[in-house]
């Protein structure tokens, strides 16, 4: 009786052995075949996740694009610089009145727009002012974000 116990145990020891291993076969299997995507589509990729972080996560819009009559973004000029609404709860001398365009933002090196989006430093070596945000983005975050600012018409600094 109790060798029957072993053995079924036995069994379904050697049942999970394998279901562990083709859960891992499958996983690497799959990790080959991403790996075979061409370079093309990834740059694409890469100019969909700056869209995706520039609108939905860092905002950038809120600032950058102008507003229509109504106080809602102005989409047809997306990007293209705006005055800033927000005003400072204590009277900030270094306030900023106003976000410069950021479609194609050819105006800027790769190193520049990391700068800013990294460290929160532009090409003049001054802290970027407020009312904008001193991101510490990651760099894959950074270069997306440029791809997808390069991607759209326009050419900063023209406003
Ligand atoms: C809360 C408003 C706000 C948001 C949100 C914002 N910005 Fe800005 N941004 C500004 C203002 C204001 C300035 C001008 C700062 C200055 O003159 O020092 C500016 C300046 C810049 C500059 C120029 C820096 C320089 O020194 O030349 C870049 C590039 C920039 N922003 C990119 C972005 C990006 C990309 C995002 C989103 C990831 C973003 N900003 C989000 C308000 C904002």
């Amino acid at each position: 009786m109790k060798s029957r116990f072993r053995l079924i145990f036995l069994l379904l020891f050697v049942l999970a052995i394998g279901l562990g291993a083709s859960r891992l076969f499958s996983r690497e299997s799959s990790a080959l075949a991403a790996q075979k995507v061409p370079t093309a589509p990834a740059q694409q990729s890469s100019v969909d996740r700056g869209r995706y972080l520039v609108e939905n996560v860092a905002m950038c819009e809120e600032c950058h694009t102008p507003r229509d009559a109504s106080g809602a973004l102005d989409e047809s000029r997306r990007l293209q610089g705006a005055p800033i609404w927000i005003v400072p709860v204590r009277p900030n001398p270094n306030w900023a009145m106003n976000a410069p365009a950021l479609a194609g933002f050819s105006g800027y090196t790769e190193e520049q727009g990391a700068q800013i989006l990294e460290q929160g430093v532009g090409p003049n070596g001054l802290a970027i002012r407020q009312p904008m945000h001193i991101y510490h983005m990651n760099h894959a975050d950074a270069l997306a974000i440029m791809a997808y600012l390069r991607s759209l018409p326009g050419t900063y600094p023209q406003q």
